[in-house]
């Protein structure tokens, strides 16, 4: 590939949130962008924003935990875009309880969606990578793999994508292949929304309250999560490899 011609990215769970504001963000750099989510309809929003700015993008609907919706859409991009040689495995699900309470199902839910479906795209996008000697891969994990309450799935689950990185750098580095993790802590997103609801608060207390505990005082945006998955998946940041970047105003303990 000449360093002229446009990159391919995939972001999963692209719809809305930090995937939209990364889909945004990587076409603002010149990547043409597969905008993946469940329902290819909610994905609309985000390629209009693309292509009202003249950059590029599509709309895909897949399911990021099934098997050969995974495959079908991957071949879609690489027929109707180029082959993908960016992935950022975005596409996440809260099922919070605490363990007492937690049924194995909303388990299954969280692993199935988060680790299963980074697992599954990791794979399916690999072999363009590998055949092009160069790939960037982002996984979002969270400040939540460090432990919190109410989580147990999600936590495993974000501390288990941190694993899953370093291994993925280990395999693939020798085909140009970087793989990261971006761990962010409480970010504005219908994501920190449902928790508000969940612990019966109404959510611009609960960011106010959030925003006491973090050192910059304020809670994040999905642009502060885009900025830093577009650092690495950026061209130079090929010796940035098996690392997690907590991105969440400050140390986490
Ligand atoms: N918001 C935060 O504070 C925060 C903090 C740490 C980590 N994260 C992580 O960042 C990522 C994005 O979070 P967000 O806050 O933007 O969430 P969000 O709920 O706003 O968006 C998640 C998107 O993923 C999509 N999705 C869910 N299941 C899917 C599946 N099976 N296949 C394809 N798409 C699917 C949803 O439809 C939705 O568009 C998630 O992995 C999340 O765990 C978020």
């Amino acid at each position: 590939m000449s360093t002229t011609e446009q990159r391919v990215a995939i972001v999963t769970g692209a719809a809305r949130g930090i995937g939209a504001a990364t889909a945004v963000r990587l076409a603002a750099e010149g990547r043409a962008v597969a905008v993946l989510d469940l329902d290819e309809a909610a994905c609309a929003e985000t390629v209009e924003q693309i292509t009202k700015a003249g950059g590029k993008a599509l709309a895909v609907g897949c399911d990021v935990s099934d098997e050969a919706q995974v495959e079908a859409a991957v071949a879609r991009v690489a027929a109707e875009l180029g082959a993908p040689t960016i992935l950022v495995n975005n596409a996440g699900v809260l099922r919070d309880n605490l363990l007492f309470k937690m049924s194995a199902l909303d388990w299954d839910m969280v692993m199935g969606v988060h680790l299963k479906g980074a697992f599954l795209m990791s794979r399916a996008v690999q072999k363009h990578m590998v055949d092009a000697k160069f790939g960037r891969i982002v996984n979002l994990s969270s400040s939540s793999a460090l432990g919190n309450r109410g989580q147990v799935n999600y936590s495993a689950a974000k501390a288990g994508l941190q694993g899953f990185t370093k291994t993925l750098a280990k395999e693939l580095g020798k085909f140009g292949v970087t793989a990261n993790a971006v761990a962010p802590g409480f970010i504005v997103t219908e994501m920190t929304a449902q928790t508000a609801a969940r612990v019966g608060m109404g959510f611009e207390d609960f960011q106010a309250a959030a925003a006491t505990q973090i050192p910059v005082q304020r809670v994040g945006r999905p642009e502060d999560i885009a900025n830093a998955i577009a650092f690495f998946t950026g061209e130079e940041a090929g010796f940035v490899s098996g690392q997690v970047m907590y991105v969440a105003g400050g140390p986490l303990n």
